[in-house]
C-alpha cells in the first residue's frame, strides 16, 4: 500500500472523519424525490415521519409498484411475536419480480450472466417470464403445488432464480442450498423441510474445476425418502450422470412441449415464499420462513432507497443466491424494480484477480454490493488489479455481512469507488430479510459503522434489563422494537424456538443476537455476534455445528470450536479436540478431520486450526467452557475457572497453543 493511502487512513481513524455524499447523488436520489414529494425537509424529519409504521410502508408499496389481486384490508395486524403484514390481501411475489415486467420492460435485459469460463448470456424480462412459466409447467405436471417444498442445490447461474419463481409462481415453498454446501448438509434440510423435488445441475464451474452435484447428491437421496423426482439441469455436459428412471429429468428435455404462459397462483399476501436454512447456536441450521407480500415491498423498498436504482443502473450483488444476500437483492428485490443487472457464476480470482474488476468494466455497472472478507482479499492482493480497468461507471456501493474495519472501508473507497462513491454499510440477517441499519445516499458517512436505522425500523441497544442505551456510546444487545414488513414469519417446524431464539430476551422486543453500540448522533456500531455463532467470510457458522460435524467422526471423542480474530476471513475456526481411545495425534489426522467437516457441512466450516487435547474445560454440570477455550487461544484472562469441573483443563489448553 502506498504512503498517501496510508497516511489517509492513519489521519481518518484519529480524526473519526465524517464523508459527506456527492451534492449531486443527494439532489438526484430517490429518497430525495420521496422527502420532496411529501414536503419532508431533513434526514432526521424523515426518519421521525417514518415512526409512522404503517403510514411508511403503505407509502413503500406505492413507491415500489406492488400490485395487489386484491387490496389489503389493513397494513399490519402485529400480535408479537407474530405479525401480519398487508392483512387480507392477495397476492403473489411473481407478479411483480416476472408476470408486470414482461408486460412493461419486455426487451429489457433482466440478467447479464457470465460463466465462470467465460461466455455470456443475456435474458430479457421477456425470456425470463417464459422460463419461469415453462418450469411451472412442469412443476405442476410433476404433481408439485401450494405450499409443497421443492429444494433447489444449484450453482449461479440463471437457472437458480428461474427455478425459484417457478415455484413462487404455482404457490410452492422453496429452501435453496448453497452450492458450496456438501451432500449431508443437502440431506439434512431436504429431511427438515420434507421437500418432494429436487431441483440441482449436473455440476459447476469453481476456480477453473469442475464441482459435481448431481453425483453427490445421488449418494444421500436413498435417505431422503420425500423426493419424488429430481430436475437435473445440464450445465457441464458431464458424461455418466446416472439418472434413475421415473425419478430424475434433465431440465431441457422435460421442459420441451410445456407452454410459456402459466397462471400465476393467487395467494394470501402472508402466505409462505421461502424457507432458508441458516445456523444457530445447536447443531442443526434453522429453517428461516418469508411470506410474499412484506417481503416485496422490504426488499424493493430498502434497495430503491438505500442503493438509489433506477431504470439505466446496472445493478451487481456479488453474493451467491445461496444465501439471503441473493434472494433478496439478485432475485426479488432487482427484479421487482425491474433493473438489469449481472450475475457471474465464478471465483472472484479466476482466472486473475482482476476479474470482478473486468466485469464492472465490460459491463459498465453502476452500483456495486460486495462483503468486507473479499474487499480485505482484494486489499492484500494490491491496488493494481483495479487499477487496470476503468470504473468510473461506479456510482454507488455497498457491503454487507460483517463489521467492514476503516481501513478496508477507506481502501474501497478510494480503490473501488474512486472517491466518488458513497459506500452503504448494511446491516441486516437472514431472519430480517431485508437492509435494517444503513446509510441512504443523504447520510453523511462514518467508516465502520451502519450509520442509522432505515426510516420505519426502530432499532435500539438495550443493557440487560432492557434499559435503552441509545446514545450512550456504550455496547448493549441489538434489538429492534417494531415489526418491519420482510420479517421472518417463524422457524419451520420450530415455534418454540422461535419464541426462544428472537423473542425471550427482552418481552415483545426482537434480539437479533449481535451486540452493538450507539455514539452521540446515532450511529449505530455493529461489534459482532453476542451468541456461538462464528462469521467466517461473513456466512454464519454455528460453534455447535462444527462440534457435531467433528464428534461424528469415529476418532473424535469431544469438541470444543471457537472463533479468532482473522485478517480477511474476519473469523478463523479453531478446534480442540479429545480423541477416543486407540487414537493417537497426527498432522494426518488433523487433515482427515478437516475434510471430513466439509463433507459434513461444506469447505467453509473447514477448521483453520486443530488442537489435540486431552481435556476440555466443563462446568458441574458438563457443558463445556468453549469461553474458556477462546480466551486462553487469544491470551487472555479465562476469568473465574473455580466454577470449573476440572480447572487444571485449562493449563492443558494452555500447553496446547502454547500460552
Ligand atoms: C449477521 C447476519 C444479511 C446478509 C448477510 C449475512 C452480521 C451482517 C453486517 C454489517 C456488521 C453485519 C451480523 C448479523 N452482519 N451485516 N453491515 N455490519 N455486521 O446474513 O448470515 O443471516 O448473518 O451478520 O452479525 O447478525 P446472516
Amino acid at each position: 500500500m502506498s504512503q498517501g493511502v496510508g497516511e489517509t487512513i492513519d489521519s481518518l481513524l484519529r480524526e473519526g472523519r465524517v464523508f459527506h455524499p456527492p451534492k449531486e447523488l443527494v439532489e438526484t436520489s430517490n429518497v430525495k424525490a420521496f422527502m420532496d414529494r411529501h414536503g419532508i425537509g431533513s434526514y432526521e424529519e424523515l426518519l421521525e415521519r417514518a415512526r409512522d409504521i404503517e403510514w411508511f410502508w403503505s407509502e413503500m408499496v406505492k413507491e415500489v409498484g406492488i400490485e395487489w389481486f386484491e387490496e389489503p384490508k389493513k397494513v399490519l395486524e402485529w400480535n408479537p411475536p407474530y405479525v401480519k403484514w398487508f392483512v387480507g390481501a392477495k397476492y403473489n411475489i411473481v407478479h411483480d419480480a416476472v408476470d408486470k415486467q414482461a408486460r412493461i420492460r419486455k426487451n429489457k435485459v433482466a440478467y447479464i450472466w457470465e460463466g465462470e469460463p467465460g461466455e455470456v448470456r443475456k435474458i430479457t424480462y421477456g425470456e425470463l417470464y417464459n422460463e419461469v412459466n415453462r418450469l411451472a409447467n412442469v412443476l405442476k405436471a410433476l404433481g408439485v403445488g401450494r405450499g409443497d417444498r421443492v429444494t433447489i442445490w444449484l450453482p449461479m447461474v440463471p437457472e437458480l432464480p428461474i427455478a425459484m419463481l417457478a415455484c413462487a409462481k404455482i404457490g410452492a415453498i422453496h429452501s435453496v442450498v448453497f452450492s458450496g454446501f456438501s451432500e449431508r448438509a443437502l440431506l439434512d434440510r431436504i429431511q427438515d423441510s420434507r421437500a418432494k423435488l429436487l431441483i440441482t445441475a449436473d455440476g459447476f464451474y469453481r476456480n477453473g474445476k469442475v464441482i459435481e452435484l448431481k453425483s453427490r447428491a445421488d449418494k444421500v437421496l436413498g435417505e431422503a425418502p420425500s423426493i419424488e423426482n429430481v430436475i437435473v439441469l445440464e450445465r457441464i455436459g458431464l458424461d455418466g450422470i446416472d439418472m434413475k428412471r421415473g425419478r430424475d429429468y434433465w431440465w431441457h428435455e422435460i421442459i420441451k412441449g410445456h407452454s410459456r404462459h402459466c397462471d400465476t397462483e393467487v395467494m394470501d399476501a402472508n402466505d409462505l415464499l421461502f424457507i432458508l436454512y441458516t445456523s444457530g447456536t445447536t447443531g442443526k441450521p434453522k429453517g428461516v420462513m418469508h411470506a410474499h407480500g412484506g417481503y416485496a415491498v422490504g426488499t424493493a423498498a430498502t434497495l430503491k432507497f438505500i442503493f438509489d436504482l433506477k431504470e439505466d443502473d446496472i445493478w451487481w450483488c456479488s453474493a451467491d443466491i445461496g444465501w439471503i444476500t441473493g434472494h433478496s437483492y439478485i432475485v426479488y428485490g432487482p427484479l421487482i424494480l425491474g433493473v438489469t443487472q449481472v450475475m457471474y457464476e465464478g471465483a472472484p480470482l479466476y482466472p486473475e484477480p482482476d476479474r470482478w474488476w473486468s466485469i464492472i468494466e465490460r459491463y459498465g455497472v453502476t452500483v456495486f454490493y460486495t462483503a468486507p472478507t473479499a474487499i480485505r482479499m482484494f486489499m492484500r492482493l494490491g491496488e493494481k488489479w483495479p487499477a487496470r480497468h476503468d470504473l468510473s461507471t461506479l456510482r454507488l456501493l455497498g457491503t454487507v455481512g460483517e463489521p467492514i474495519n476503516p481501513e478496508a472501508w477507506v481502501w474501497y473507497y478510494k480503490y473501488i469507488g474512486g472517491e466518488r462513491c458513497p459506500i452503504m454499510d448494511t446491516w441486516w440477517q437472514t431472519e430480517t430479510g431485508m437492509q435494517m441499519i444503513s446509510p441512504l445516499p443523504i447520510t453523511p458517512l462514518k467508516p465502520g459503522s451502519a450509520t442509522k436505522p432505515f426510516p420505519g425500523i426502530e432499532a435500539d441497544v438495550y443493557d440487560p434489563n432492557g434499559n435503552s442505551l441509545y446514545k450512550k456510546n456504550v455496547g448493549g444487545y441489538l434489538v429492534i422494537k417494531k415489526p418491519w414488513p420482510a420479517m421472518l414469519r417463524g422457524l419451520w417446524n420450530a415455534e418454540e424456538k422461535y419464541i426462544k431464539t428472537y423473542w425471550s430476551m427482552f418481552e415483545g422486543i426482537y434480539f437479533t443476537g449481535d451486540a452493538a453500540r450507539v455514539d452521540e448522533d446515532g450511529y449505530f456500531w455493529i461489534q459482532g455476534r453476542l451468541d456461538d455463532v462464528l462469521k467466517v467470510s461473513g456466512h454464519r457458522i454455528g460453534n455447535s455445528e462444527v462440534e457435531s460435524a467433528l464428534v461424528s467422526h469415529p476418532a473424535v471423542s469431544e469438541a470444543a470450536v471457537v472463533g479468532k480474530p482473522h485478517e480477511i476471513k474476519g473469523e478463523a475456526i479453531v478446534a480442540f479436540i479429545v480423541l477416543r481411545s486407540g487414537y493417537e495425534p497426527s498432522e494426518g489426522l488433523k487433515q482427515e478431520l478437516r475434510e471430513h467437516v466439509a463433507r459434513e457441512i461444506g469447505k467453509i466450516a473447514r477448521p483453520d486450526e486443530i488442537y489435540f487435547v486431552t481435556d476440555l474445560p466443563k462446568t458441574r454440570s458438563g457443558k463445556i467452557m468453549r469461553r474458556v477455550c477462546r480466551a486462553v487461544l487469544l491470551g487472555m484472562d479465562p476469568g473465574d475457572v473455580s466454577t470449573l469441573a476440572n480447572p487444571e483443563a485449562v493449563d492443558v489448553i494452555r500447553g496446547a497453543v502454547g500460552r
